[in-house]
């Protein structure tokens, strides 16, 4: 546990514990029970996220060393129960590259510290990456292997809530499937009550998107398999609830989920909103479309990042009973457009898409008619349900024939991992990027032990992956 987490997790004990103590304060909820978090990390600033709703005035305190002795910025923000009182605070005038803590105050009552960082880069930089966090699969040690890692920032690629009622490890709520902006609401705040989840928004920034789970599975513009108009209302009307909820309790900026972050020359990231804007024939939408690859076709940095939440990589899966030969919710769905995005990169090969949805583990070259234009790693899931799990078989057992199949299939894909849940990271020099996976070893186990278990890089102008030995 890092001092960071340690803090934090004793003084949401202290907090809890206050507010267990005593009849007359009962029923007031505890002042930041739902933690700290910072995100969306610019040169010169980052945005800062708390709820409370006890107060409508809330101070907030940046300050350059842990102690707070060096406060830089300082201000009052406020809230209100129509965005469902959580706080969002936009900090500017920061140095680039740069370490902060920040904390909030309501009267005497002192927020957990969170630890940020602005964007620059020096050398080398470092993030995490996650998706598929589905609470009642399991818990979330890896989320706490991430905050005790030195990172610029913890890339999230989707699924960091799940809609639906789907496992047995710990009950979701609401106790049903979120469909109103209430629901959509208590969802998250459930998700933001977790030590983890805690833990790792007060160590790093994050720079999250949204998959289909934040919404309904596998969800589009136009709706979702699992939405049903007759007895849950208009799908726009759920899509914006969830859309709503999303916005108030993730520390992403106001406006859109598609958006660009610099970290000096080194890497520019490019994050993608694969649900808002899809219909039946397009999953970026024009606009979108035309942003993402006039970045990745005129912006200077030494590699594009691209924060994907399905897979570009094609995929022919062998046969298995109840999954199709192709999964069209990932871009093979839409072949139209990835050959737009893909055709734009032209013989550029710095381009890296980093890419979560599928609840396993892949590293891929990413093909246009036959040679690799850029690479693909996914990270697997935290703890949601993958291969092993809903064949109800053990680990490393009859996903090593399906594993051969697909590779047999899909000489691109250089590697894939279909049973083990984890986080991954990410670390990008001039000369390389470097992938790696970390396993849970139980996902149901909250202190699980979490290891490294395989690595990747692409070299820089290769677009070809290759295996680090560990
Ligand atoms: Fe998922």
């Amino acid at each position: 546990m890092s001092g960071v987490e340690r803090r934090t997790f004793l003084i949401g004990a202290a907090v809890a514990g206050a507010a267990s103590t005593g009849t007359a304060r009962a029923a007031t909820p505890p002042l930041f029970e739902h933690g700290v978090a910072s995100g969306d990390p610019l040169p010169d600033g980052v945005l800062l996220w708390t709820r409370v709703v006890t107060a409508s005035a809330i101070r907030w305190e940046v300050a350059s060393d842990e102690d707070f002795r060096r406060i830089v910025r300082r201000g009052v923000t406020r809230t209100s129960a129509a965005r469902d009182h959580t706080v969002k605070v936009e900090v500017h005038g920061l140095r680039d590259n740069t370490r902060y803590w920040y904390r909030f105050r309501v009267g005497d009552v002192v927020s957990p510290v969170g630890r940020t960082k602005t964007a620059g880069c020096g050398s080398e930089l470092n993030f995490g990456v996650a998706s598929c966090a589905n609470w009642p699969a399991g818990h979330f040690a890896g989320y706490g292997f991430l905050a005790r890692q030195d990172l610029d920032a913890v890339i999230h690629l989707g699924d960091y809530i799940y809609e639906n009622l789907d496992g047995t490890v710990r009950p979701h709520d609401p106790a049903h499937r979120c469909v109103t902006l209430d629901d959509y609401r208590r969802r998250h705040a459930q998700y933001k009550t977790d030590r983890h989840v805690q833990a790792l928004h007060a160590a790093h920034p994050m720079i999250a998107t949204w998959d289909d789970h934040e919404s309904a599975d596998n969800s589009s513009s136009i709706g979702s398999p699992q939405h049903d108009p007759a007895t849950e209302g208009p799908w726009g009307a759920r899509m914006a609830a969830a859309t709503q909820a999303y916005h108030e309790w993730m520390p992403v900026r106001e406006g859109k989920l598609d958006r660009t972050f610099r970290f000096g020359e080194l890497a520019t990231l490019s994050m993608l909103d694969l649900r808002s804007y899809r219909t039946d024939t397009t999953i970026l939408g024009a606009a979108q479309r035309d942003w993402l690859i006039n970045t990745l076709t005129s912006d200077r940095a030494r590699w594009q990042l691209v924060g994907n939440s399905v897979m570009i990589a094609p995929v022919t899966f062998p046969p298995l009973p109840g999954f199709p030969a192709t999964n069209t919710d990932q871009w093979d769905g839409f072949p139209a457009d990835r050959e737009l995005v893909l055709r734009s990169l032209g013989d550029r090969k710095n381009t890296v898409f980093l890419t979560g949805d599928i609840h396993s583990s892949w590293a891929s070259d990413v093909p246009l008619n036959g040679a690799s234009v850029a690479t693909e790693y996914v990270v697997t899931s935290l703890t949601s349900a993958n291969f092993d799990d809903l064949m109800k078989v053990p680990p490393r057992t009859a996903s090593l024939q399906i594993e051969a199949g697909i590779q047999a299939l899909n000489p691109h894909v250089r590697f894939v991992e279909l049973d083990s849940h984890g986080v991954s990271t990410l670390r990008v020099t001039a000369d390389e990027v470097r992938f790696d996976w970390h396993y849970v070893a139980d996902k149901v186990n909250p202190d699980s032990a979490v290891a490294r278990a395989h690595s990747f890089r692409t070299r820089h102008n290769t677009a070809q992956t290759e295996r680090v030995p560990l």
